[in-house]
């Protein structure tokens, strides 16, 4: 007989672990929801041409990573490897940018890269993003970028660092990619880099290999080349991020995988996750919607990796979220008892308290125990002398004092005890 595998790299979470997961996402996305941003659902995959032309062909996530197949009507389809051309397709489809504005949207789900998987770096990722739409303040940059630290401090990880830069506009990116195109063609490149160099030269900064680093440590920066615009633009963004509270680290060399980008841009960098450190990145992207076939309007947002996010905490040792599944846990000992206890459950259920039951006919014993592994801070047990009584045990699990009350009370009682 076969048996089957999850396919490669696709991290998967399930109890208790997944209370983590879970945990990570709803924080996160509270923060955003404070923010007034509303949540947008997207389509799993899309036409590929969406994100050849939105993200860039000579990107490695289109040119290398993206799961392209050919549907039963014969049309290219690829699962969304990133959220940002999606939300603007959408944007653009149902004209959500004739309200007010900026519109102001958050998503969070599954995306696909075929990479190579290893730690914190999977085929199937999980992001919750946001895109603010249509204003080009500063100040919106600001408040995106605030938006994720409060996210992640709301977590309890205090172990991030905020890395930023500005890869300037339409008035000056075209010159600065010439003058730094000029400064590569000068170097003693191998073939393939000498043609991303060509393609997207970019990229070439962003080259892990000690040799090429120490030969482009003297190739121009953006930052040392925007216009006066994006450069006023750079600087209020990071006067009110010093308003808001928010450190930062300039990283002039900062570059980010997707093609969009203008001026603001920025990485959440955790230092604990070895070479997958970007736990979320982002940045403005003024000419997408127009590129997309949209108005010419602006748009700022970030994507959030919530596996890494995840991992964060593990390494900073901090358990989001609440493990225990239950609040209360129902031991009936005998089938009169096991009615009873099931009813009540139902009560305190629609009381609002988190219940489960001993189902199976479980001893005492083998009850308490399983009580113990569920979380729960009382265990609620009834037996034959107690029903004969009208009676049940109310047992505090943690310090272990028990005390009888009244069945007619036992919701009450049990709610009473958890300080309800
Ligand atoms: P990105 O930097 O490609 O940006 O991805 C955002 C985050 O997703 C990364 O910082 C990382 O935490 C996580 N991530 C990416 N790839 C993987 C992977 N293979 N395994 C695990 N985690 C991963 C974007 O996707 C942009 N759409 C963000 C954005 C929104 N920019 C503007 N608006």
């Amino acid at each position: 007989m076969s048996t089957f595998n999850a396919p490669k790299g696709i991290p998967e979470y399930y109890p208790p672990d997944s209370a983590g997961f879970v945990a990570v996402r709803e924080t996160l996305a509270e923060a955003v929801r404070r923010a007034g941003y509303g949540y947008i659902e997207l389509p799993l995959f899309e036409d590929t041409a969406l994100f050849a032309r939105g993200v860039g062909e000579s990107t490695d996530v289109v040119s290398k990573e993206m799961y392209t197949f050919a549907d039963q009507g014969g049309r290219s389809i690829t699962l969304r490897p990133e959220g940002t051309a999606g939300v603007i397709r959408s944007v653009i489809e149902h004209g959500l940018d004739r309200g007010q504005l900026p519109l102001k949207l958050y998503y969070s789900g599954a995306f696909f890269r075929y990479e190579r998987p290893q730690a914190g770096r999977y085929r199937q990722l999980q992001q919750l993003g946001v895109e603010a739409i249509g204003v080009d303040d500063p100040a919106l940059d600001a408040e995106v970028i605030a938006i994720a630290d409060e996210g992640y401090r709301r977590l309890g990880i205090t172990g991030h660092r905020i890395e930023l830069t500005s890869l300037g506009d339409s008035s000056c990116r075209p010159e600065y990619r010439s003058r730094l195109q000029e400064f590569l063609r000068g170097l003693p490149l191998d073939e393939e880099t000498r043609q991303r160099a060509e393609l997207n030269p970019l990229r070439v900064l962003d080259d892990k290999r000690p040799e090429v680093r120490e030969m482009v440590a003297d190739a121009p920066l953006m930052a040392d080349h925007l216009s006066a615009a994006a450069k006023d633009h750079y600087e209020q963004v990071k006067a009110h991020l010093n308003d808001l509270g928010v450190p930062f680290t300039e990283n002039p060399w900062l570059v980010r995988g997707l093609d969009y980008y203008t001026k603001t841009t920025f990485e959440f960098v955790h230092d604990g996750l070895g070479a997958q450190s970007g736990i979320g990145g982002g940045g403005r992207y003024d000419g997408l919607m127009a590129e997309l076939g949209g108005a010419e309007l602006s748009g700022v947002g970030f994507g959030l990796g919530l596996d890494r996010t995840l991992l964060a905490c593990q390494v900073e040792g901090v358990t989001p979220g609440d493990p225990a599944r239950c609040d209360v846990y129902c031991v009936p000992l005998g089938e009169t008892a096991k009615r009873r206890l099931v009813e009540t459950a139902g009560q305190l259920r629609r009381s609002g308290v988190r219940v489960e039951v001993a189902y199976g006919g479980k001893g005492l014993k083998g009850a308490m125990k399983a009580a113990d592994r569920s979380g729960a801070r009382v265990a609620l047990v009834l037996g034959d002398r107690d029903l004969a009584s009208g009676t049940a045990q109310l047992k505090e699990l943690a310090g272990g004092q028990q005390r009888t009350v009244g069945l007619d009370s036992v919701v009450d009682e049990a709610r009473a005890e958890l300080g309800r």
